[in-house]
């Protein structure tokens, strides 16, 4: 045994370094070399061809304008206060059950403060009735960044977090602020009539808006939940002259409009699932994203 050992011992170490033949690894030193060589060019040459292609697609593609847009899906809401497996739950005397949602929808808002939208080359405004949509120009860089439409939060009034500073969830009155996510170059067009609405949403319509509605989700929930009250700078809706948007480069002072709904008249201690829809020609719904022009959450205020 002792003897194999050494055998293989001194296999080894020929391997690494035959100094009969001059073999490191087994191979020479100038087959080593042209094997590196070899790799290098190779590598060198799959790079070239890697970053060529890309380099050749970026040349196909626009900076403003997005290629292909003809499957996007209609926008989708968002929320604040963002839920929790959308569920919003809080006890009204116990500050600190809403402290998180209370400073998420003033940090929302900061950017809606008018004393922040003062610079007149970034901002404009838009009027203070709902209008047609803004056209302000080709999609590309030759205008270069537009102006956006100024957005006061006053305009939420009750939930613009002025006067109420607790946003109703201390009074158990709680607002949300509602967004339709952004989409560049996308215009939102509101329903035809005010016949193609849910008859209880049709008091919502009005011209150049795509309008808001809550309500309940279950139809046991029917009597727990009135009182909602719609903000925003066309009550209850997203006024088109918002739209349509120029994306990060080209609009980066962009301002979504807001609607505000606060829900005055809730039943306390119970779960409450309140579901919201925009409504539009262009917006669709889908069982399988349940934030496409639509949101739902479960709502439970502890009164004690
Ligand atoms: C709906 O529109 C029709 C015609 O424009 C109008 O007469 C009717 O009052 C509207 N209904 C509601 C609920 O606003
Ligand atoms: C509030 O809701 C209750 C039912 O839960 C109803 O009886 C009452 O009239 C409502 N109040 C207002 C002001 O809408």
């Amino acid at each position: 045994m002792p003897a194999a050992n050494k055998d293989s011992d001194g296999g080894w170490k020929s391997f690494i370094w035959n100094s009969e033949r001059k073999e490191f690894l087994g191979r020479t030193g100038g087959s080593w070399f042209k094997i590196i060589v070899f790799y290098v060019v190779f590598y060198a040459c799959l790079a070239g061809i890697f970053v060529g292609t890309i380099q050749a697609m970026l040349l196909t593609l626009s900076n403003y304008k997005p290629t292909y847009q003809d499957r996007v899906a209609p926008p989708g809401l968002s929320h604040t206060p963002r839920s929790v497996k959308g569920e919003i739950f809080f006890s009204m005397n116990d500050e600190t059950t809403y402290e998180k949602i209370v400073k998420s929808m003033t940090d929302l808002l900061d950017k809606y403060d008018l004393k922040n939208q003062q610079d007149m080359g970034k901002y404009e405004d838009c009027g203070t009735a709902a209008g047609d949509y803004k056209n302000r120009g080709d999609l590309d860089g030759d205008a270069g960044e537009r102006r956006a439409c100024r957005f006061d939060k006053e305009l939420l009034g009750k939930c613009s977090g002025t006067t109420d500073k607790n946003f109703g969830f201390k009074d158990g009155k709680p607002c949300v602020i509602v967004k339709l996510n952004r989409i560049v170059n996308f215009r939102p067009k509101p329903p035809k009539s005010n016949e193609t609405l849910p008859t209880e949403a049709q008091a919502n319509f009005q011209p150049f808006v795509l309008p808001m509605y809550c309500t309940n989700k279950r139809e046991e929930d029917k009597h727990k939940i009135s009182g909602i009250e719609y903000f925003g700078l066309a009550k209850g809706g997203f006024p088109l002259q918002y739209y349509p948007y120029y994306g990060k480069l080209l609009h980066p002072q962009y301002l979504q409009p807001l609607v505000a709904i606060k829900f005055n008249n809730l039943t306390f201690d119970e779960d409450l699932r309140i579901e919201c829809k925009v409504f539009g020609a262009n917006i669709d719904y889908s069982e399988k994203d349940r934030y496409q022009g639509r949101f739902e959450f479960k709502l439970n205020i502890k009164s004690s």
